[in-house]
This record gives C-alpha cells, sequence and structure tokens, in this order.
C-alpha cells in the first residue's frame, strides 16, 4: 500500500504551455469530458481539432463552436496528441478500428480516466506516450470554471514516455485550467481504483441512494414531496459548498447547534459500520477488475440492466417533484439530458461564432 506522504501539487508555473506549441491535439469525441478539453485548449490558444463518427449527434455542435470535425481515423492522422474522450466502454473498439492503424513513433495517447489502459483494454505500442489528465470534476464543470478565470484541479499520470510525456500532460492541465487549481502526480492503478470507488460509494451512487432515500422516507411518512425534495435534495448543494469551502467542520460553524446535535448523533446511525463494510467490498471488487469485468459483460450484452435501472431513476416521484420545483426558478441552468453534451453552452448564448466556413477536409 501506498504511504501517505503529502503529494507534490503543481501549479501554473510548473507547465509550460509551450510544449503543445506547434502541435496539433485532436479530441475524440465532443461529450462531457471532449468539448471542455476542446473549448478551453482552444482558448489556451492551442491548435485543437475533433474526431468524431459518422452520424454523431455533436457533429454539428461540434462545428457551431468553429471546430474542425474529421471522422476518428482522419483526426489521428492529423495529429500529434490524441485525447481518447469517448466513453470508456467504447474506448477499445474505437482504439482499435480508427486508432491503432493510424498512430507513429512519438505520438501521444491522452486519457481522462485509466480504466481501459490500466485494466488492459487497450495496449498501446511501446513508441507512443500514453498519459492521463484527469479533471476532478464534470467536463461541463471544467468549462465553466475555465470561463470563470477558475479550474477544476488535475490529477495527472505518465504510462509510458517518461519526463518529455509528463510536459505534456502538464502543458495540456494547465491549457484546461487545471494548474490554476492545482495539478497532482498519481498512476493509472491509483487513479482508476479511487475514481471508481468515488463515483461508485460516495459521489454519484451513494449520494443518490441517500438523497432518494431520504426522499421516500418523508413521502412514504405522508409528507408534501415539495418538501422532501426541498429538504433531502435542493439544499444539499448549500451544505456541499459549504464543505467544499472550509471543510466538514466549517460546514458546522454555519448550522444550528441543534443541526450540529442531530448530525454529529444520527448521521453515523444512517451511514454505519455494515455501510462501510459494503464500501470496502465495493472497492474489492474494483481492485480485483471484478466490476470491469461485469461492466464490459453488460456494455457487450447491449446494456438491458442499466438501460433498466436508468429509466427506473428517470421515473422516480423526486424527479417529476423536483422538475417542478426547479421550473420556479429560473436561475437554475436547464439542460436537455437527451441531447448533444456540449450543446448547452450555445443554447445560452445561440450568438456564439459562426462556425468556419472552410472547416474540415473530410467532414465526420
Ligand atoms: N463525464 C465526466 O465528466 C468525466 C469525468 C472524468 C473523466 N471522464 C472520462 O472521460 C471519458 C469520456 O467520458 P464522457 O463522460 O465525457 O463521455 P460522453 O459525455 O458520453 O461523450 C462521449 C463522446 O464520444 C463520442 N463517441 C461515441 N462513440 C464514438 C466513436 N466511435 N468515435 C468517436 N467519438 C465517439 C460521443 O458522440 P455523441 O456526441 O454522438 O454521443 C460523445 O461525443 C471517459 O474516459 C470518462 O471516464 C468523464
Ligand atoms: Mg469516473
Amino acid at each position: 500500500m501506498a504511504t501517505n506522504r503529502p503529494a507534490k501539487v503543481y501549479t501554473e508555473k510548473d507547465a509550460d504551455l509551450g510544449v503543445l506549441k506547434g502541435k496539433t491535439l485532436a479530441v475524440i469525441g465532443f461529450g462531457s469530458q471532449g468539448h471542455a478539453h476542446a473549448l478551453t485548449l482552444k482558448d489556451s490558444g492551442c491548435k485543437v481539432i475533433v474526431g468524431l463518427y459518422r452520424g454523431s449527434k455533436s457533429v454539428e455542435t461540434a462545428k457551431q463552436y468553429g471546430f474542425e470535425v474529421y471522422e476518428t481515423a482522419e483526426a489521428v492522422k492529423k495529429a500529434d496528441v490524441i485525447m481518447i474522450a469517448a466513453p470508456d466502454m467504447k474506448q477499445a473498439g474505437i482504439y482499435e478500428k480508427d486508432i491503432a492503424p493510424n498512430l507513429s513513433k512519438g505520438k501521444t495517447l491522452l486519457f481522462t480516466h485509466g480504466l481501459a489502459i490500466h485494466f488492459q483494454l487497450i495496449k498501446a505500442p511501446k513508441d507512443v506516450n500514453v498519459i492521463m489528465v484527469a479533471p476532478k470534476g464534470p467536463g461541463h464543470e471544467v468549462r465553466r470554471e475555465f470561463k470563470l478565470g477558475k479550474g477544476v484541479p488535475c490529477l495527472i499520470a505518465v504510462y509510458q514516455g517518461g519526463a518529455a510525456a509528463k510536459k505534456i500532460a502538464l502543458a495540456w492541465a494547465k491549457g484546461i485550467g487545471g494548474a490554476r487549481a492545482g495539478v497532482i502526480e498519481t498512476s493509472f492503478k491509483e487513479e482508476t481504483e479511487t475514481d471508481l470507488f468515488g463515483e461508485q460509494a460516495v459521489l454519484c451512487g451513494g449520494v443518490s441512494a441517500l438523497i432518494m432515500s431520504g426522499f421516500e422516507t418523508l413521502v412514504e411518512a405522508g409528507y408534501k414531496p415539495e418538501m422532501a425534495y426541498f429538504e433531502c435534495c435542493h439544499e444539499l448543494k448549500l451544505i456541499v459548498d459549504l464543505i467544499v469551502e472550509s471543510g466538514i467542520s466549517g460546514m458546522r460553524f454555519s448550522i444550528s447547534e441543534t443541526a450540529k446535535y442531530g448530525d454529529i448523533t444520527r448521521g453515523p446511525r444512517v451511514v454505519t459500520k455494515d455501510t462501510k463494510k459494503a464500501m470496502k467490498q465495493i472497492l474489492k471488487e474494483i481492485q480485483s477488475g471484478k466490476f470491469t469485468k461485469e461492466w464490459v459483460k453488460e456494455y457487450k450484452a447491449g446494456l438491458p440492466k442499466y438501460k433498466k435501472l436508468l429509466s427506473d431513476g428517470e421515473k422516480h416521484l423526486i424527479e417529476k417533484t423536483g422538475s417542478r420545483l426547479r421550473g420556479l426558478m429560473p436561475w437554475v441552468q436547464k439542460k436537455n439530458i437527451h441531447g448533444a453534451q456540449a450543446a448547452y453552452e450555445l443554447a445560452s448564448a445561440s450568438k456564439a461564432k459562426k462556425p468556419a466556413k472552410k472547416a474540415a477536409a473530410k467532414k465526420a
């Protein structure tokens, strides 16, 4: 096990954007992470092209932002650094078909999550750099923070390529605003295992289950769904903002004595020793590769369980209630959750720059 020594944190002065000068950066996929990296790197003065498959819902969106859009294979041919921003389960297929045949010595493959490399779904040739720049936040947040002059902290890792590859990773992290907040070096293994654990046990899985259970408890006891929504969902952000700003003790500083007493005596009755046991089991399944094996199998079977559980989630009363209440708050940004992930900025600034007419030699 690694020691708990404090990690070295890189900031803007440690990274040189000049490393990317004269290089063509291809972002393959224009979803949550892809659009955020492509747009912020472009704003940082880099030459960025976008690679997509024919028929992708994001081709038009990327063009509207002024990018040259190519089919993936073509984009890889043109690029020095290739970011694979397609979904994890699609990466191996895209790699075999469109990327591997067009790689050459000295090119760099860049990931924002280590799963495909760490679990060897992709095996890159030894003369190609393999690096990671993983912002610790959703793509939309990466873009939003960057535009505010801030940044989302990033992890970087070098799987292959040594010091030169690390410079590229640091420069990329700087280009997307990550070095404003801090960049920590890790390994593909550590990032993959901790990222999967965080999203399963705490951030996405844990929080969603906690919110829904709290909501259901109040509604089943006869309270109005709107009350339950405000108590168990809406206010969560305000509490989390306080925690992010000043830690759990800082959050407790701002709440009432009664809330504090309830927090410290009741919290551990909800998240119990058994919960922690379940967390440890979840971590084991990640480390052993059991989770990834299960996910690959589910993906190959056409996602039956995934689709059913997501659809059940969308039908939950909390979604209907929340949608109505959020509708009363015009400042809460509305998203078309079935549209292109990158389209939201264009919707709010429909006057965004017209697409460059010259774009794309071979259009996707
Ligand atoms: N979501 C996050 O904030 C987040 C955070 C950290 C790390 N990551 C990592 O970032 C990577 C991308 O995830 P994401 O959530 O950003 O994905 P996403 O939002 O689902 O977007 C995926 C993009 O890839 C495109 N795509 C699908 N098949 C393709 C193909 N055959 N060729 C080229 N492009 C293809 C999609 O096209 P369409 O637009 O047509 O669907 C879409 O634009 C993953 O490794 C993930 O683990 C994501
Ligand atoms: Mg993740």
